[in-house]
């Protein structure tokens, strides 16, 4: 396990244990504030929203092409927006801290 940082929709920040070797919704779909991801991780949905804090944002791989054109239609999209379903959850991200998006 290793330390997943959350910030909700409310402003609240929670450290998690974050499942190393999943993506990172797979943990963020079981807290009660978290991800709906209800095409379970098949990048076309985007109700796995979240902000990637900038501090973290270049160590992650970066987005494919499918995930670049999901993010790029949606209303609350910023620069560090990813899906976290396309995000590998590994030891590396001990810390990530990520801020759930708000609903569509
Ligand atoms: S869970 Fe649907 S796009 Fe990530």
């Amino acid at each position: 396990m290793a330390l997943l940082r959350v910030i909700d929709r409310d402003g609240t920040e929670h450290q998690v244990d974050g499942k190393v070797g999943l993506k990172v919704m797979e943990t963020l779909r079981e807290l009660e504030y978290g991800v709906a991801a209800i095409c379970g991780g098949m990048c076309s949905c985007a109700t796995c929203h979240v902000y990637v804090d900038p501090e973290w944002r270049d160590r992650l791989a970066q987005p494919l092409a499918e995930e670049r054109e999901l993010l790029s239609d949606l209303t609350h999209y910023e620069e560090n927006s990813r899906l976290s379903c396309q995000i590998e959850f590994t030891l590396e991200l001990d810390g990530l801290r990520v801020t759930i998006a708000p609903d569509e």
